[in-house]
């Protein structure tokens, strides 16, 4: 398929002095720009409290691309030189109307009167963002004019909340002008589990509760807490990470296949399978959830002190860095198929990955053998990242007279035939955004099935006095996690492991 630069576009960053912008928007805009993929009449218009103009604006982000080696140098990179002219800045407070007249004026100066408001500003600005910019006309279209929100996340802390939001912002604009982001779907091996299950007919085939024994979600991280304590306190592993991030793998996992690749196809698939999920009672909560927290250690040889003696953190906390979940999906196709997701911080691995487990096969020609104690379930792994790729565990035949097998592993990595490395997941994203392509953002519906999904856990974590169980850096979580899974007769699938 041909890949045409996108629509000219004002980019109006809220939030543009943050860490979002210098990290990851702009690396991805340069990228963009060098690929010839955006249009040269895109503006770059950054709003944020710091005083200051374009020049500052653009000094800043230099500062932090020289930072990046000697390929990034500004001086000699010919994409950020041919974007520096069009980035702008204004000065001000989100909440008062003055930058709202002001941006009017700057969008009328530019060619096109096309803009995408992206909010990388922490989440209680969402609300009054939006209907400040609804208030002064701002998200108005017109046929040749279109207007479109970006939100990053967390979207709502609770279902409750998520609801209010959506609520709050829909009453301002419509659902095709809104774009929820969640990071995970700009990475290529997200993307590419939709290929990997419906352009191959020996994956999908096999695609359900006839084959599949169980399914892993793992987000394993190396990192602590770090300085990030007053928002991870107030947040904890369950809703830093499952109903948006691990909730989108999963829902690629599980949807059914949709009528097209149309935006709308697949966001109703995700949506009614994460509504599939089933909601715990309070008993069932409790059986389904475990948490952890870290204490102090090490991993990989750096110091890393105990979560509750983190900055900001209240060291009576019972947020938890670790958790656990096992899961139904209550559709015909994945009813018996548990789904167990784990993620947690300062583990033994930065690790993302699916593990798909089919079940064991009947054996009967190797009934006199002593073959049959031996042979290993087949396992598809997709490996999110790092070492981004995909691997299918499969049984041969060990050369020999005697009848014997040994497991091993067909291995994809991306790095051996594509260079991926230089891409931030952003670019995706931003592009999809000017082009008015809503497959990798989410819907409405799709975020409340989320949050109503892990609501009961929320719910009972809420009225325990008990904190959650310590572990040990550069683990692999604590002990409840792999009870949580052994007393299925399963166990987790080692993290670090590429196959
Ligand atoms: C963010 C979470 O959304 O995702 C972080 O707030 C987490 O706590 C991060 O570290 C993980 O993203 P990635 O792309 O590094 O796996």
């Amino acid at each position: 398929m041909d890949v045409v630069p996108s629509p000219p576009v004002t980019l109006v960053i809220f939030g543009a002095t943050g860490d979002l912008t210098r990290r990851l928007l702009m690396p991805a805009l340069i990228n963009l720009t060098d690929q010839g993929l955006v249009d040269h009449g895109l503006h770059i218009l950054g709003i944020g409290i710091e005083p200051g103009d374009g020049a500052m604006l653009t000094g800043r982000l230099e500062t932090f691309l020289s930072t990046l080696g000697a390929e990034h140098a500004p001086a000699s990179n010919k994409a950020w030189q041919n974007l520096k002219s069009r980035i702008d800045y204004i000065s001000g407070d989100f909440t008062k109307d003055d930058i709202y007249q002001d941006i009017r004026r700057r969008l009328d100066t530019y060619s096109s009167g096309n803009a995408a408001f992206y909010l990388a500003v922490p989440p209680q600005f969402f609300g009054p963002i939006v209907e400040k910019l609804a208030e002064h006309k701002l998200t108005e279209e017109k046929p040749d004019a279109f207007r479109r929100i970006a939100i990053e996340k967390p979207f709502g802390t609770d279902l409750q909340s998520a609801k209010a939001l959506n609520a709050r912002i829909l009453a301002c604009v419509e659902e095709n002008q809104v774009y929820r982001l969640d990071h995970f779907l700009g990475k290529e091996t997200v993307q590419n589990i939709l290929t990997a299950r419906f352009a191959n007919m020996m994956i999908e085939a096999l695609w359900n509760n006839n084959y599949i024994d169980h399914v892993q979600i793992t987000a394993a991280e190396l990192v602590d807490v770090g300085t990030r304590g007053k928002f991870y306190d107030a947040t904890g592993a369950l809703r830093d990470m499952v109903p948006n991030h691990l909730f989108q793998l999963l829902a690629m996992i599980a949807m059914e296949p949709p009528n097209g690749f149309g935006a709308e196809a697949i966001r109703s698939e995700k949506s009614k399978v994460l509504s599939a999920l089933r909601i715990y009672t309070p008993e069932e909560a409790r059986e389904h959830a475990v948490r952890g927290v870290y204490s102090a250690g090490s991993v990989n040889g750096k110091e890393v002190p105990a979560y509750h003696d983190t900055q900001d953190v209240d060291p009576n906390s019972k947020t938890e860095t670790y958790v656990a979940l096992k899961l139904d999906v209550d559709t015909w196709r994945w009813a018996g198929v548990p789904f167990y997701l784990r993620t947690g911080k300062a583990l033994a691995a930065r690790d993302t990955e699916i593990v798909v487990t089919f079940r064991q096969v009947p054996f009967a020609q190797f009934r006199e053998t002593d073959v049959t104690r031996r042979l290993p379930r087949n396992k598809l792994i997709i490996q999110v990242q790092p070492n981004e790729g995909l691997s299918m565990e499969i049984s041969i035949k060990t050369p020999g007279l005697a009848v014997d097998t040994v497991p091993i592993s067909l291995d994809f990595r991306y790095a051996d035939k594509f260079d991926i490395s230089k891409t931030t997941g952003y670019e995706s994203l931003l592009y999809d955004l000017f082009r008015g392509d809503q497959t990798l953002f989410q819907r409405a519906d799709g975020i409340e099935a989320g949050w109503a999904a892990i609501q009961p856990f929320l719910d009972l974590w809420a009225k325990e006095d008990e904190k959650p169980e310590p572990y040990q850096p550069g683990s692999n979580g604590p002990s409840c996690a792999d009870d949580l899974i052994q007393r299925d007769g399963r166990k987790w699938h080692e993290i670090g492991d590429p196959a």
